[in-house]
């Protein structure tokens, strides 16, 4: 064995080096770029749209069209100006890992196929679990993402309340099953109610409890509900979409256990507050739940394709997810085909691990604290400019009215022209808001500032 490049094993990776190359030149060049693609950059894009070719392309000039035709097509989400959604950027060691692990190319599903792949992954579980506090006894598994992380909390919820009265989901389907009491927030993801759906549970055959003027279930409108005996599960949220705020998981856990309900918490991005001493109290409670929905392509800055569903008995989880056949061997060590949807999978843990590897307790803290109070900032310095702000800022999350519904819509779509920075909008308790999320781990107090410039400019010329 050696250590020297094999030149002729290299000679058609060519194309490896080029898109390293151009990797590089967009990431300098991002600054330069408007946050949002031009309308001629985007205009381009009809480019792609070619019939099927007959014939082979060499790989260089596909790797030369994606470059020259699709970056300036891309939105700077993984810059630090985009406010969009919950959009966390990608850190470059995340980036690098990527790129080694798209090398490997290794499929996650089994030890067996990928020792190192099925290390990480339980490496990496592991550690989640630690900066989250969730039970030392639960387990998790890697997924697509958080919407896919709610639908395995569920069906795993499903089976286990269900299997409680002596009924067998995965082997007699729900055609004959009790009623299950599902009981969700006014201010559901609706991810989490698509989720519902899917598990068979219903979108709409749900109780639904009000929340108060800062999205958390109001305990008093819990405490109202009467349930019929039987199974039953309480979702929960850790961070609203809007607010950034959590339910109050201490007694709204407390009052699903006393029914000997399941608790399920969707906590996408909400519950990497646990990660902060600062802001831990934000979510306390959040480890008596039995299952726990995150992502990690979001707050962490982890590439896209990476979210862990946690189950606090990871015997409901394996119950609910395995799948046996002859040609698949007995698995040892991990065995992620086993605890979630996919058989074949990336072994999507290798990001994750790169990035808490890099950052370290206190680096994921500090991104967690950094962001809340950048959103802070953000949130005073509107309100300085003459901005109401719609509710108290304790996480990442800020919402902007401008005036009225419609004025409010204008400034966000003129700031999202403008291209210093880029906001969307929402409407929160019947009113027009822009939503500013501060996710990503390259954001500074200068781009905040210009950022709170660029849109206090925007409406003041509107009013002109
Ligand atoms: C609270 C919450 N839950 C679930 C999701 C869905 O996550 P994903 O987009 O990773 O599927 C989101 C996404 O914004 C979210 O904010």
């Amino acid at each position: 064995m050696t250590d020297q490049p094999n030149e002729a094993a290299l000679a058609p990776e060519a194309s490896l080096e080029a898109a390293a190359q151009y990797a590089r030149s967009y990431i300098a060049e991002r600054s330069q770029r408007d946050v949002h693609p031009t309308p001629e950059a985007v205009a381009e894009l009809t480019q792609f749209e070619e019939p099927m070719p007959t014939n082979p392309t060499d790989a260089g000039d596909v790797i030369d069209m994606l470059h020259q035709i699709g970056s300036p097509g891309t939105v700077q989400s993984n810059g630090p100006r985009y406010f969009g959604f919950v959009t966390g950027g990608a850190m470059p060691v995340a980036r690098a890992s990527a790129a080694l692990a798209s090398a490997w190319d290794q499929n996650g599903a089994l030890a067996t196929m990928s020792p190192t792949a099925a290390t990480l992954d339980g490496v990496a579980i592991g550690w989640i679990q630690e900066l989250l506090d969730l039970p030392n006894r639960s387990t998790g598994v890697f997924c697509g993402g958080a919407s896919e992380a709610n639908l395995i909390g569920l069906i795993t919820a499903r089976d286990s309340v269900l299997r409680r009265v002596g009924f067998d989901v995965q082997a007699d389907g729900l055609f004959q099953a009790p009623e299950v009491n599902v009981v969700i927030s006014a201010e559901a993801h609706v991810s989490l109610i698509k989720a519902l759906g899917l598990a068979g549970l219903g979108r709409n055959r749900v109780t639904v409890v009000g929340t108060d003027n800062q999205g958390r279930i109001k305990q008093s409108e819990l405490e109202k509900i009467s349930i019929s005996e039987g199974p039953g599960i309480l979702c929960l949220q850790a961070g609203n979409v809007n607010t950034g705020q959590s339910d109050d998981f201490e007694s709204a856990i407390a009052w699903a256990t006393e029914r000997q309900m399941w608790t399920h918490i969707d906590g996408a991005f909400g519950l990497w507050a646990a990660a902060s001493d600062r802001r831990k109290h934000l979510v306390a409670g959040q480890q008596l739940a039995n299952s726990w929905a995150l992502d990690c392509h979001k707050w962490l800055n982890v590439p896209y394709d990476a979210a862990v569903a946690f189950v606090a008995d990871g015997q409901n989880l394996r119950r609910s997810m395995a799948a046996a056949a002859a040609y698949l061997g007995e698995s040892s060590g991990r065995a992620p085909m086993h605890l979630g949807l996919q058989m074949s999978q990336k072994a999507r843990a290798i990001d994750t691990w790169a990035v808490l590897k890099h950052l370290g307790r206190v680096g994921v803290a500090e991104l967690i604290d950094s962001s809340c109070d950048l959103a802070a900032q953000f949130g005073s310095k509107l309100e300085a400019g003459g901005v109401e702000i719609l509710h108290d800022v304790v996480l990442n999350q800020v919402m902007a009215r401008f005036g009225d519904d419609e004025t409010t819509d204008a400034v966000v779509a003129a700031v999202q022209s403008e291209g210093t920075c880029w906001v969307g909008p929402t409407t929160w308790h019947g009113l027009r808001a822009m939503r500013i999320s501060v996710s990503g781990s390259e954001t500074t107090e200068l781009d905040v500032e210009a950022s709170v410039s660029a849109i206090l400019r925007v409406w003041e010329t509107l009013a002109d």
